[in-house]
């Protein structure tokens, strides 16, 4: 009783209706019974934002919305103002209205800010925690979003969640990382760590719900290859699969920005969510078992 009690004194405003993560997240506040609107504002429309926020008085704003790019994020490197407009006036802009009216923002960021080092080197199982600053640029996407983390992390009033690669078990969703991979005519072969959706959002809420704040690496904790991950489709889903590997020097004449490559340090999620699984389990868990049936021949 205490509990709906509680969740009838939540009001969420979401950014990102159209998108992978606003579109789960209102699914599941539904699922949850959580009353909540989605914004109408522009993020960089910054009196849009204050009357959005007016008119709805939320306990707590969800910013799903970002420049990712169609069909990927080498969109960024030909949009760059758009991208700009977006990721960082945009998303501070909300930040800033929301330290105004005292509410609390979680951001959907990103850890595609980090690439293996010499100090964080790949296989070595020393992962980027929170405290690192951002060490990669390559991509404009990847530049905006690591230039953004900085000022953001100076407003008190906000959680910053780092997505990764996310899996979901929409395996037809274009921005599922195992779509995508299923799609290329050849793909790489590197750990990285990853965002198991299933698993991570509602946690997201229950963060807003403990009143989470700072930057959190939002990924499940360990690795998981590209292979792995093609192997459990295998597995699961099509016996038949096959596909082909080729090397970064490969990848990276494909596509107009390099991409990176990084184990993030999933500690301080995991103390803050015991049961959190680690990457392969959680994937097998949230996202293979549940398609395994269906696909059953
Ligand atoms: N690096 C990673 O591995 C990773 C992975 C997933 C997510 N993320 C981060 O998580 C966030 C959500 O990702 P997603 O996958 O759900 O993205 P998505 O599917 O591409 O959706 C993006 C959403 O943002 C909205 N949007 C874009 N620019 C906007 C603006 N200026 N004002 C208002 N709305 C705007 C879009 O609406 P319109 O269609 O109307 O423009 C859309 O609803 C992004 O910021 C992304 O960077 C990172």
């Amino acid at each position: 009783m205490a509990n709906q009690k509680q969740q009838k004194n939540l009001k969420f405003l979401i950014y990102g209706k159209t998108g992978m993560i606003g579109g789960m997240l209102g699914k599941l506040c539904e699922e949850q019974g959580i009353p909540f609107e989605y914004g109408k504002a522009r993020l960089e429309d910054r009196s849009q934002l204050v009357s959005d926020i007016t008119g709805v008085n939320p306990t707590h704003v969800f910013n799903a919305a970002g420049a990712t790019g169609t069909p990927n994020v080498d969109w960024c490197e030909f949009n760059k103002l758009e991208t700009i407009r977006s990721n960082v006036i945009g998303a501070l802009n909300l930040a800033d209205v929301c330290e105004e009216k005292g509410v609390l923002l979680l951001y959907f960021g990103t850890g595609c800010i980090f690439d293996y080092d010499s100090e964080h080197s790949m296989g070595s199982g020393v992962a980027f925690t929170e405290h690192d600053k951002s060490n990669y640029d390559g991509s404009f996407y990847s530049k905006t979003k690591g230039m953004l983390e900085d000022p953001l992390g100076e407003y008190n009033n906000i959680c910053i969640l780092r997505v990764r690669m996310p899996l979901l078990s929409d395996l037809n969703h274009p921005r599922n990382f195992i779509k995508k991979i299923l799609g290329y005519e050849k793909v790489v072969n590197i750990p990285n760590s990853m965002t198991v959706l299933d698993e991570l959002l509602p946690m997201a809420i229950e963060m807003a719900k403990r009143n989470c704040k700072g930057i959190w690496n939002f990924t499940n904790p360990g690795v998981i290859t590209h292979n792995e991950v093609l192997e459990l489709y295998k597995k699961y889903v099509d016996p038949g699969l096959t596909w082909t590997n080729f090397t970064l020097e490969e990848q990276r004449k494909v596509l107009a920005a390099p991409r990176c490559n990084n184990q993030l340090d999933s500690s301080k999620l995991k103390r803050e969510f015991p049961e959190l699984l680690g990457v392969k389990e959680s994937v097998i868990k949230y996202v293979f078992e549940p398609n395994s049936k269906k696909f059953d021949p």
